[in-house]
């Protein structure tokens, strides 16, 4: 335990790695960490706090804001906004492009952000988790970014993690150089290493998808999750695990192996591309889950190809081992 590396002392190893860098990214996800463990703080007490339960509105999204979703989403705004090393953030929570205060200095790097993924198990002790995705502004300016600077597709992200605020609380983040996962150590508040270079393997024996839309899906979505039960069909039988929470579902895939699955369904004529965000959610996992070795897509092209539209908009998510993700696609395309 003495000799386990810290995520500063790993982020200043790989920072001189990465020719030019500044240290500014550094601060960023230094910002962060403060951020999540301020968050994960309040998620191990909820139920003795007044953190639990709704916050009495709804949010861009027209879901119901939990209170923890507040707390998340101002906590890491708070922190950021002060770090210098930002033009510009957008969370989940927040309908517009958030500003950085004209009392702050302003930077070149954009954050975009889930401030709590899957706040509707907070009340009842699942895991929860917060999702964020790095830019580099494109404008050229040094002033606050627009969103014009957000609006990138996923493949030009400079770095992207999550937290999961679990039986442990796990960070994981790339920034190029393969992903690593650090647990905290809640006796000195410190992230240490834990899962160096993490790789997703190519199959998987897990699917994860709310059977509760079944007959809300397309005909070869129903066709692909009638094929993962058959047992006469080809494959080595699967098991199903959904947590409810898309970082847990996702952290005990990118470990285990296995596939995601969010796809569009006429449930809600509200959001025919399904219920996960394309900026937020989507991308950033993406990203991760690439490096690892694995695959993101949304049945008929590579989530991080597509190029965004709107700030808020969502996306069919189907994501995992690069096998699973394959046959998926088959299915969608007609060639099974
Ligand atoms: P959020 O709490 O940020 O709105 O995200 C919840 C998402 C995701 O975490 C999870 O995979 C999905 O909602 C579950 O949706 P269903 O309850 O419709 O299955
Ligand atoms: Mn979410
Ligand atoms: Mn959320």
């Amino acid at each position: 335990m003495l000799g386990r590396t810290t995520v500063t002392q790993h982020l200043l190893l790989t920072q001189t790695e990465v020719s030019g860098a500044t240290g500014t990214f550094t601060r960023l996800i230094n910002e962060l960490i403060v951020a999540a463990k301020l968050i994960s703080r309040e998620v191990n007490k909820a139920g003795l706090n007044d953190i639990i339960g709704y916050a009495g509105r709804e949010n861009v999204q027209g879901e119901a804001v939990r209170k923890l979703d507040d707390f998340s989403n101002d906590a890491i705004i708070r922190r950021l906004q002060s770090s210098g090393v930002l033009c510009a953030m957008a969370s989940e929570e927040v309908a517009d492009v958030i500003e950085i205060p004209r009392n702050y200095p302003v930077g070149d790097y954009l954050l975009i952000f889930d401030p709590l993924d899957g706040s509707s198990n907070i009340d009842v002790n699942v895991s929860v988790g917060t999702i964020f995705s790095v830019l580099h502004r494109t404008t050229d300016s040094c002033d606050q970014g627009t969103l014009e600077d957000i609006l990138q597709p996923g493949y030009k992200q400079v770095a992207a993690g999550y937290f999961v605020y679990g039986s442990s609380t796990i960070m994981v983040f790339c920034a190029g150089n393969g992903v690593h996962g650090f647990t905290l150590d809640p006796s000195i508040g410190e992230f240490l290493l834990s899962h160096e270079n993490m790789k997703i393997p190519e199959w998987g024996n897990t699917f994860s998808i709310n059977e509760g839309n079944y007959y809300y899906w397309s005909e070869d979505m129903r066709r692909y999750i009638d094929y993962l039960k058959d047992p006469k069909a080809d494959h080595r039988g699967y098991t199903s695990r959904y947590v409810g929470s898309l970082v847990a579902d996702f952290h005990r895939n990118l470990i285990h192996g296995g596939i995601f699955l969010y796809p569009a369904d006429t449930k809600d004529p509200r959001k025919p591309h399904g219920k996960l965000r394309l900026m937020c959610e989507a991308n950033p996992l993406a990203y991760i889950v690439e490096h690892a070795g694995g695959s993101a897509s949304d049945g008929t092209q590579r989530i991080m190809n597509i190029i965004p539209e709107e700030l808020h908009q969502r996306v069919p998510l189907i994501i995992g081992s690069k096998e699973e993700v394959r046959i998926v696609e088959e299915f969608i395309q007609g060639k099974r």
